[in-house]
């Protein structure tokens, strides 16, 4: 919710001329708030929102609508109120300007309501969803009649501890990642952990990276609990998973809580990005490039793990962290199914991601060290040598690691992308949901791995009840290329010409984009 307040004064310039002088200031004001069962209708806290409107209109993807569309429809009419849903397709090919005007139409076509310039009497657009859905709306709800307020429901870890945190809404264009977007705060963001419960664990891997990012650099106590429940916070969904442990939950909600906390603070004094000294660029300053350079894409998780690690590596080198520190960092990524390093990060590809960070970073490398680990340090004089000393010592210490440093389910498949729509049939989603009650299916690790057609998620729940507790991993198993692409697999709107290099393909156009 903003403000924005200004005066105005006449002016002579030094040249005599006459003029005036805009001054002004954009009061900025949003609310967080922790409550597990958002949709539970015993929590009236969404529904008083809406009251006054007696009306909602709900935007969110079309997997969150088929797990929790139900749920969420019972939730408005128990409460009087008339709920409309725009669903938009899932993935970063959806991250769009067609996406956006598709949202724009419906607001239109619902008629939001908005009176006056008065922020409290504008009636507010829910959005609910990972990054993708909250980043496309949100932009959707700045542009529409220059400011519309809207109130987030965040159901990834990167969107609860990340996205959702940021005020920073857009979409892809031109080849490039968020290149329109603007500043928009939500008037409100509930979060609700428990929406975990159904969450790919490569997703909850993903946002687990951003934790370890915020922690490793600024938040020691943060870093402590996530070493110490790293299995079980991954596996058990952050504490949400049934069967969770009371000392679990209660971990997990102080680490979610700090670290949100702490990315508040770290965020809240730049909310517009000028300061360029950021300590949540750890592991952000060559993975932006190498993140795209495989031809199946990293997952971002992934991508900022392998520079955070490699970063680590480059501390230790220093002294910054010492030996045991270091190992201790390098362990937790390990545990966590988390990259630590690539085939194709090479000497070639941090001398391309340097010379395009700097550019970025107005001809500083501003690499985020820890310094020790709860601390931070930005290195701005490495060599060329002194980055492939680093590297080669780092490959070496991968050799001690199970898959020598690679991580699990590292690269995009079709529910990041969207390259594959959700097609596949209600009948089968509640055969497979029977059969993963049954315990058929891959039972043994509680997971369950889609068939093709599907873009990996599932309604867990054959009777149509929520808040179930399994979780469907997508179909999309690296397999040299993603496997259910209906043409090539890049992301959509990041497909970069490749170039041979070595024998190693490596993206020969240095797009990077500051995002973290
Ligand atoms: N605004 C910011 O500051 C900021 C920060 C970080 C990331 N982002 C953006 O966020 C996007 C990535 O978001 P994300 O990682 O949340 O991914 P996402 O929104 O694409 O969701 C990942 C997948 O999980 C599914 N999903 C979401 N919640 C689910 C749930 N509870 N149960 C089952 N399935 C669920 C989605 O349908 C999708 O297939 C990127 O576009 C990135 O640029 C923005
Ligand atoms: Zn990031």
């Amino acid at each position: 919710m903003s403000d924005l307040k200004a005066t105005v004064k006449e002016t002579t310039s030094n040249s005599g001329h006459a003029g005036f002088h805009v001054e002004g200031y954009e009061k900025i004001e949003y609310d967080f708030t922790f409550i597990d069962g958002i949709f539970n209708t015993e929590n009236p806290n969404l529904a008083e929102c809406y009251k006054k409107w007696k009306r909602c209109l709900a935007v969110t993807d079309q997997n969150i609508y088929n797990v929790y569309g139900q749920q969420m429809e019972r939730y408005f009419e128990h409460y009087g109120l008339e709920l409309k849903v725009h669903k938009t397709k899932i993935g970063e090919k959806a991250k769009t300007i067609p996406t956006f005007l598709s949202i724009v139409d419906s607001m239109t076509e619902f008629g939001i309501y908005r009176k006056a310039h008065l922020t409290f009497n504008q009636e507010p657009v829910l959005v609910v969803g990972g990054g993708l859905v909250t980043d496309v709306a949100g932009f959707a709800c700045a542009a529409y009649r220059r400011n519309t307020n809207f109130i987030r429901i965040p159901t990834t870890v990167i969107g609860l501890i990340d996205a959702s945190v940021s005020i920073k809404v857009a979409v892809n264009y031109g080849n490039y990642k968020n290149r329109l977007g603007a500043y928009h705060a939500p008037i409100h963001t509930f979060l609700d952990f428990t929406f975990l419960r159904t969450l790919p664990t490569a997703q909850i891997r993903n946002g687990f990276a951003e934790l370890i990012k915020i922690s490793t650099c600024s938040h020691k106590g943060t870093f402590d609990l996530l070493d110490k429940y790293c299995e079980q916070l991954v596996e058990q969904s952050f504490g949400r998973a049934d069967g969770s442990s009371k000392e679990l939950i209660d971990a997990a909600d102080k680490i979610n809580r700090e670290g949100i906390h702490e990315m508040l603070k770290l965020e809240t004094p730049i909310l517009d990005e000028i300061g360029l000294d950021r300590v949540i660029a750890y592991g952000h300053t060559w993975s932006p490039l190498h993140e795209l350079v495989p031809e199946t894409p990293l997952r971002h998780g992934h991508a900022i793990s392998i520079d955070m690690a490699y970063s680590a590596t480059l501390a230790n080198s220093r002294g910054l962290i010492t030996d045991v520190e270091h190992r201790r960092l390098l362990n937790l990524f390990s545990r966590a199914g988390l990259s630590m390093d690539h085939h194709l990060f090479s000497e070639d590809i941090l001398a391309k991601a340097t010379a395009a960070i700097l550019k970025t970073r107005d001809g500083l490398l501003r690499a985020a060290v820890p310094n020790p680990i709860g601390q931070c340090t930005f290195l701005n004089d490495v060599s060329a040598e002194e980055m492939n000393a680093a590297l080669k010592r780092h490959k070496q210490m991968m050799k001690q690691f199970p898959r020598n440093g690679e991580g699990l389910e590292a690269y995009v498949d079709a529910s990041d992308t969207g390259y594959t729509e959700n097609a596949k049939a209600e009948e089968e989603r509640i055969v497979e949901a029977a059969a993963k009650k049954a315990g058929q299916l891959n039972g043994a690790n509680g997971h369950v791995n889609g068939s093709n057609g599907s873009n990996g998620h599932s309604n867990s729940n054959a009777n149509g009840g929520l808040n179930g507790s399994a979780k469907i991993n997508g179909n999309a198993k690296r397999n040299g290329a993603l496997s259910n692409g209906p043409s090539g697999n890049r992301v959509d709107g990041l497909a970069k010409t490749l170039s041979s290099t070595n024998g190693t393909k490596v993206n020969s156009t240095a797009k990077v984009q500051s995002w973290y």
